[in-house]
Parts: structure tokens; C-alpha cells; sequence
């Protein structure tokens, strides 16, 4: 067995009296794809969140390739150089070219020289098919060719591992299959990846293992076949089947 880079231990949060994340245990080996699917509102967002303390968990653990993220002692800059995140929405700065983008946490956090960074951000953009729009401001890509860049500059850094909230949400139809397939590519040279989607297909066809969360606990995981072709709980069975269902109304209009 790979050694886990990602341990998540008994974590709970909450907001005010409300807890959302009620205990959750979930470990991430290298080299694989997590999917975590459920409703809206059922703490996914939350759980990626307290991964790199964007948000601050109120008890349970979590470890990034063995060390305590919530440590006293952690250097947040440098515990979030080896854990990515890519959002639904881009969170690329408007006034900056895309290189300009992609340098700039190499220049500022790992200190790199202009030339340098400039030398690893090119290479990030070229594997997401960004390379020939460095110049361009992010204002003038489509939103598909943003989040292509927000993955090069998650993936400039080297990271252990990629959390990614609900990254093709905000797109339109026809940009989701770019970025899938640079996700697709991603796994497959290794990386590590936590994916937070509502593209069944994706994570039916992709994902290593599928998470089924609801009401701020993990439901259910397994194999891909295992979750979507026979759910063992129902809560599970009936979230699978609406998505089912919901996409088979949308193609038969
Ligand atoms: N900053 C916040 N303050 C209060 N409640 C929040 C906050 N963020 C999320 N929540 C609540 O926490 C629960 C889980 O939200 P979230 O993690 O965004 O779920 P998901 O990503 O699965 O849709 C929801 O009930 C949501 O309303
Ligand atoms: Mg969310």
C-alpha cells in the first residue's frame, strides 16, 4: 500500500450550533483520485476548507504528508505550497498576464528568480494547453482557458496533492470537457487528487474511489462500480439516481 499524503481524523467543524462536519475519516494515497460527491450543503466545500485551515476545524486532525497541518508551529505559506487548491470560481487576478498569474506564489513564496519561475510556469501552462496565451490578460480568456490556468498555478508549485472544489461548475457546457481532460492528464503523470464534482461521468470513469458525503459525514465510499452501480445505503442509492435521472430529462428536451 502507497503511503497515505493526505490523512484526515475524526474532523468536525461547526458554525455557531450548527456542526457540518460531524467526524469524518478519510485517507488519501499517492498517486490517487478522490471523488467526493453529494448535495449541496453537505460540508464538501468545508471538508477541502479545513485541509489547508482556510477554514479552522474544532477538533479531529489532519495531516499532509505525515505533519500536522494544525500544528502551533506551521508556516501556513509553506504547508500550502505542497497542498493545491483550485476553486469553481477561478480566483486568477484580472489585472496581471496569465504568466504574470502562474509566477507569482513561485516568486513571492518559494522565492525563485524571475527567470526561474518564469521557466516553471511556462512548462505548468504548456501541460495545461495554456502556454500560447502567457502574455494574454485572464479577463480575456474564456472561463474554461481560466481554470486551465488556475490548475498551472497549482500545479507550478509542485504540490503533494490537488483539492479541487467543484472546478467545471461555473462553467459553460461546452469548456467542461477541456478542463476534465487536463484533470484526466493530471492523474494520470501521478498527481494526487481530491475532486469535488457533480460531473458523474467524471467521476464514475476517472476516480480511484468515490465519497459519498450527506449531512456532514461520509456516507459511503468505494470503487467507482461499487458506489454508482450498486449503492450499499440508500441515501446514496437516491442521490445517484436524481443525478440519473436529472440528466437524462435534460438530454431528452
Ligand atoms: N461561513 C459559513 N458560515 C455559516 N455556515 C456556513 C458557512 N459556510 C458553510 N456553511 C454551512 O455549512 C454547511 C456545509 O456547507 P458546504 O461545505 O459549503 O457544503 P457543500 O460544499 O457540500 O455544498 C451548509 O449548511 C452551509 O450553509
Ligand atoms: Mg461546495
Amino acid at each position: 500500500m502507497k503511503k497515505p499524503v493526505l490523512q484526515i481524523k475524526n474532523l468536525c467543524k461547526n458554525y455557531g450550533d450548527t456542526l457540518v462536519l460531524k467526524g469524518i475519516d478519510l485517507n488519501v494515497h499517492q498517486g490517487e483520485l478522490v471523488s467526493i460527491i453529494g448535495p449541496s450543503g453537505s460540508g464538501k466545500s468545508t471538508l477541502l476548507r479545513c485541509c489547508n485551515r482556510m477554514e479552522q476545524a474544532c477538533s479531529g486532525e489532519v495531516l499532509v504528508e505525515s505533519k500536522d497541518i494544525y500544528a502551533a508551529k506551521v508556516d501556513l505559506n509553506k504547508m500550502r505550497e505542497r497542498i493545491g487548491m483550485v476553486f469553481q470560481s477561478f480566483n486568477l487576478y484580472p489585472h496581471i498576464d496569465v504568466l504574470g498569474n502562474v509566477t507569482l506564489a513561485l516568486r513571492k513564496v518559494k522565492k525563485l528568480s524571475a527567470e526561474q519561475a518564469k521557466r516553471i510556469a511556462m512548462e505548468a501552462l504548456a501541460r495545461v494547453g495554456m502556454d500560447h496565451k502567457a502574455s494574454a490578460r485572464t479577463s480575456e480568456l474564456s472561463g474554461g482557458q481560466q481554470q486551465r490556468v488556475g490548475i498551472a498555478r497549482s500545479i507550478a508549485l509542485s504540490p503533494g496533492i490537488i483539492l479541487f472544489d467543484e472546478p467545471t461548475s461555473a462553467l459553460d457546457p461546452e469548456m467542461v470537457g477541456g478542463v476534465l481532460n487536463v484533470m484526466q492528464e493530471l492523474r494520470e503523470s501521478g498527481m494526487t487528487m481530491v475532486v469535488v464534482t457533480h460531473e458523474m461521468g467524471f467521476a464514475r470513469e476517472v476516480s480511484d474511489r468515490v465519497v459519498f458525503m450527506d449531512q456532514g459525514s461520509i456516507v459511503e465510499q468505494g470503487l467507482p462500480e461499487q458506489v454508482f452501480g450498486a449503492p450499499q445505503h440508500p441515501r446514496t442509492a437516491s442521490f445517484i439516481s436524481r443525478y440519473v435521472n436529472q440528466s437524462a430529462s435534460v438530454e431528452g428536451v
